[in-house]
């Protein structure tokens, strides 16, 4: 058994991603609010190839490309930023620190370029290539970049620590020795890794695409993922990542005005079912799901349907786009901030939701299994779950409290009744069958048993840690 584990364990294949052309300009300020970054989707989640204990922060990583640059963007999740290395090519692997590691030419993976920066933008690069005749270290040219604490002096630990930005633009012009294409053209295939590690606190190393084997290195060119550059921004193309949009607040509100203004006509208010046009929101299935199918679609309008081309500028179009996806968005498809590993622990834990609830095979049967919750429901719902008490309990879901003449208490949800017999599931996760003339009594209680107290029982902390870990709580799906 442990052999074939072992076995296993080396096969984990490279991670793969498609890298899309970016649609509008981008602005290299460690911000990320273009429309080109909120359409592409972010790469599958980092690996934690060496973890023994701590917390598993999540990075959430994005690649774009235009005809003069390659584009990479990290979103760091981090409770404790620290850096204090400002030299150029110093050791910034001491502090928190993110790493892209690039191969050109998938023939000959070995040769790769670094990237190493800390969240006060000291960088370390390196050339390791078989032509390479100059110093360790390398200087890449014309290179562009911002980090959240960019030019500090230092950035020390602090209690309100929660996330940091960097964002980069290599010029493809660096990579014209070993690139068979310099831009690469639509379909070529690179490879590389985008990595974390670093920080004085909970210092953890994970890597997007894993590192098989025992040696603890990023330096690994045989592990990097596949990345296939592609010509249009599409949503939900690559293999592994589903198209989540990281919507920003701004532009959605922007988006809702200038769609109440030219769409109510024929789709409805707030997205509902029009006179003369579907429900942009709905829970259906949509004909167009990217955010590129439904640039194009209000762009250039759709053929042989009422559906008119619009006169809007692109970044306007962009925010409508942003407006019908955030009415789309389950909690899954939106970054909700918090502490995956500390909202398990509520979970767990001191919120006691395994006493009713699985998730994936794990915990009580009393409630819904709860594995897909991020991708059923809407953030505001499950919050409301948690803390807003429902009328009736839903169907399915009834309450009971039976006696039996024998003296035997039971309590638990109906899951089945007639008039001679009902199936009552304990809260002992155990069917209890019993028949009506074995009862002494029966009640049917008024109110679910899902308590919802929790913002009262929980911390603000805990209630927010919690709700970023059931909202990543997502079965893999096929990409549409
Ligand atoms: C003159 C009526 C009309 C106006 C105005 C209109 N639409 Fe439409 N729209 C339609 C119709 C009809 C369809 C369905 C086309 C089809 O059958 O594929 C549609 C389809 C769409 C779709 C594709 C839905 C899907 O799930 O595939 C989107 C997105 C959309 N409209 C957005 C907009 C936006 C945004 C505006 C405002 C800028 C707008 N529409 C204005 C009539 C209209
Ligand atoms: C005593 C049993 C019990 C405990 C403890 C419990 N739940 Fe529930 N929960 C239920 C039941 C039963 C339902 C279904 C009925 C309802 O929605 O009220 C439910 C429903 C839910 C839903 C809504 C599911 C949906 O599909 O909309 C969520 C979310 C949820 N629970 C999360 C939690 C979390 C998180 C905790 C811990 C903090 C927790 N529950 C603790 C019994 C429980």
């Amino acid at each position: 058994m442990r052999c074939l584990i072992f076995f296993l364990a080396c096969l984990c294949p490279a991670a793969e991603y498609q890298i899309q052309r970016a649609a509008s300009t981008i602005k290299i300020d460690a911000r990320l609010d273009e429309p080109a970054w909120a359409a592409a989707p972010p790469t599958s989640d980092f690996i934690f190839n060496w973890f023994t204990a701590g917390e598993k922060e999540t990075t959430e990583a994005k690649l774009l490309w235009d005809d003069d640059n390659l584009y990479v963007s990290w979103r760091c999740q981090d409770r404790h930023i620290s850096a204090y290395v400002t030299e150029r090519h110093g050791p910034v692997s001491k502090d928190d620190c993110v790493e892209v590691f690039i191969s050109p030419d998938p023939r000959k993976v070995t040769n790769y370029y670094t990237w190493e920066i800390n969240p006060i933008g000291a960088m370390l690069n390196r050339c390791r290539t078989d032509w390479w005749k100059g110093p360790p270290t390398w200087e890449p040219e014309q290179l562009s970049y911002r980090t959240t604490f960019h030019g500090l002096a230092k950035k020390d630990e602090d209690t309100n620590d929660r996330e940091w930005i960097v964002e980069l633009a290599i010029p493809f012009k660096n990579f014209m020795r070993d690139a068979v294409n310099t831009p690469p053209r639509p379909g070529d295939e690179w490879r590389l890794n985008l990595m974390r590690t670093g920080g004085k606190t909970n210092a953890q190393q994970s890597t997007w695409s894993p590192i098989a084997g025992e040696k603890r290195s990023f330096h690994t060119p045989e592990n990097f993922g596949k990345v296939v550059f592609v010509a249009q921004q599409r949503g939900a193309g690559g293999r592994g990542a589903r198209s989540r949009p990281a919507l920003n607040p701004q532009q959605v509100e922007k988006g809702h005005t200038q769609y109440n203004r030219s769409c109510t006509v024929c789709h409805g208010v707030d997205g509902a079912a029009g006179d003369r046009a579907p429900a942009l929101a709905a829970q259906r299935r949509y004909l167009r799901t990217s955010g590129a199918d439904l640039f194009d679609s209000i762009k250039n309008g759709i053929k042989g349907t009422l559906m008119p081309a619009t006169p809007m500028a692109d970044e306007d179009v962009w925010n409508i786009v942003a407006y019908i996806q955030s009415l789309r968005a389950t909690a899954a498809d939106i970054t909700v901030p918090g502490d995956l590993g500390n909202g398990r622990a509520v979970f767990t834990g001191k919120g006691g939701c395994t006493q009713c609830h699985m998730i994936r095979g794990r915990g009580g049967l009393v409630g819904p299994d709860l594995s897909d919750i991020g991708a059923q429901r809407k953030l505001e719902d499950i919050r409301a779950a948690l803390m807003v008490p429902k009328p009736v309990p839903p169907r399915g879901y009834q309450p009971v409290s039976a006696r039996t003449k024998a003296g035997a208490q039971i309590r638990g949800i109906v899951k089945n009744e007639n008039n001679f017999s009902l199936q009552v599931l304990g809260l002992d996760d155990k069917l209890h069958l019993l028949t009506r003339d074995q009862l002494a009594s029966i009640t049917y209680e008024p109110l679910s048993l899902m308590p919802t107290n929790f913002d009262k029982m929980l911390t603000a902390n805990e209630m927010q840690d919690l709700l970023a870990f059931l909202s990543k709580q997502a079965r893999q799906r096929e990409s549409k």
